[in-house]
């Protein structure tokens, strides 16, 4: 059991507190949030996660999870402390370190015996040599910065955190590594490994993972792009790929681009960390620009359909999240694309299941929400899909075209197979997929 202090109470930082709970130890998270704090004393999970709700009230109720807004009461018995801090892009592209080091100062003022202060956050390379100096202006007694990067998917974030493929600690620092080392233990018994390594080459391994996989992703929707002019069908070509090994099957999905909190942000901080050093990334600044593009791809196919008049149309749109089993609407497509469509006179009515409340905060009364999938469908010209919630992909597809007032689908997610829509009698189109059936 050991004693940890997580300071910021966002996404990583409750579920890496809640998890580190669940697994037996003394958890005290701070934020200076006092009224989420509050909420969260009376076990109110402050974020949609699937299955985090669970953990936090089991390990509430059993006293290894805990609250406070007050920084020296968290770290004062903490051997770790972890700092899951916000790290924003500035108006630059570069990572905002203010709030770390803010944080990493006042840690230097407070502590008065050893600890480990670990970079949960993901940070530019360097990161941790600039807390440990701002911790060191201050400090009066021992104490080791280590890098641990997450690499948690929103939606899959309780099964990434208790079963990682991997654990990286950038730490040289003996005493520290088995400080790390015993309380990952328990996560890795399948045989996963802990990744021991110098704290830059940690800070730079998560920054690299996430610009590789949107570089995978965007590379297969320009393949997708290019099918479509050539008549070949993505599917067909992602499963012809991804059965070599040495590709693989994941993240080889093509759609109306990626967003979220992670890659559009970590792929252009690396970006920018490569110019600070007079290097430039070439590829994954294609990538930046292929993505803005690939989000607006549908747009264009609305308008053919329309003849360049979507003025009063009425569209339906599932799905708001930048992707399913989340709330999170950051760098969504869907918002891009409605942006478009409102632009152009037309209306707007959504559904998603959990995304709604945060999407009537950014957008007001601008569109309509429906409380379900089919509701939101109502006499629609046009259905729109941006994001591959499971509830969509079986509907009934006679009430579905019942309902609407058009058979019409523009699918950014390639939820069904063009047999069907053609059985169904649905005019459909969807990402890469040129060849077109013969009715
Ligand atoms: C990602 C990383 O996977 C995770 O390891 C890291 O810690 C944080 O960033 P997340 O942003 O939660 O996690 O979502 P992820 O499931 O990776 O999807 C990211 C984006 O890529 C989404 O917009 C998704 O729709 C898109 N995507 C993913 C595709 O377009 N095609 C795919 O094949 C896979």
């Amino acid at each position: 059991m050991k004693k940890i202090a997580v300071v910021g109470t966002g996404y990583v930082g409750l579920v890496t507190g809640t998890c580190f709970a669940e697994t037996g130890n003394q958890v005290i998270c701070v934020d200076i949030d006092t009224k989420k704090v509050e909420r969260m004393r009376n076990g109110e999970v402050p974020i949609y996660e699937p299955h985090l709700d669970v953990l936090f009230e089991r390990n509430i109720k059993a006293n290894r999870l805990r609250f406070t807004t007050d920084l020296q009461e968290g770290i004062k018995d903490a051997e770790i402390i972890f700092l899951a801090l916000p790290t924003p892009p500035g108006e630059d592209g570069s990572a905002d370190l203010s709030y770390i080091l803010g944080v990493s100062e006042q840690i230097g003022k407070l502590i008065t015996d050893y600890k480990v202060i670990v970079d949960k956050s993901t940070v530019p390379v360097g990161t941790a040599e600039k807390v440990h100096a701002t911790i060191a202006q201050n400090a009066t007694c021992d104490f080791d910065v280590v890098s641990n990067p997450e690499f948690l998917r929103e939606g899959f974030a309780v099964d990434d955190f208790m079963k990682p493929d991997r654990v990286v600690i950038g730490t040289q620092s003996d005493r520290a590594k088995k400080v790390m080392g015993e309380l990952y233990q328990p996560f890795v018994r399948q045989g996963n490994p802990i990744l021991f390594m110098d704290e830059k080459s940690a800070e730079l391994t998560k920054y690299a993972a996430n610009s590789f996989l949107a570089t995978k992703i965007t590379f297969m929707n320009e393949i997708a792009n290019f099918c479509e002019l050539v008549g070949a069908d993505v599917d067909k070509v992602r499963i012809g790929i991804g059965s070599d090994d040495r590709i693989g099957k994941r993240f080889l999905f093509p759609g109306i681009g990626y967003g979220g909190s992670c890659f559009p942000k970590d792929v252009q901080a690396l970006v920018k960390s490569g110019k600070e050093e007079n290097f430039e990334f070439q590829i994954l600044t294609a990538v930046m620009k292929v993505n803005e593009e690939q989000k607006t791809v549908l747009f264009p196919k609305m308008q053919n359909f329309f003849r360049g008049n979507l003025s009063g149309k009425k569209i339906a749109v599932w799905g708001l999240a930048f992707k399913p089993d989340t709330d999170d609407i950051r760098e969504a497509p869907s918002l891009y694309m409605i942006k478009e469509l409102l632009k152009a006179g037309a209306s707007v009515t959504a559904y998603d299941p959990e995304a709604m409340p945060n999407v009537k905060q950014l957008l007001g009364e601008s569109i309509q929400f429906a409380t379900n999938e089919y509701e939101a469908l109502h006499d629609a010209d046009a259905l729109l899909i941006c994001t591959e919630w499971s509830v969509f992909r079986n509907p009934d597809f006679d009430q579905v075209g019942a309902v609407m007032r058009d058979k019409v689908i523009f699918d950014g997610r390639n939820l069904f197979d063009m047999e069907t829509m053609n059985k169904h009698g649905f005019y459909y189109q969807s990402i890469g997929r040129g060849i077109k059936s013969d009715n």
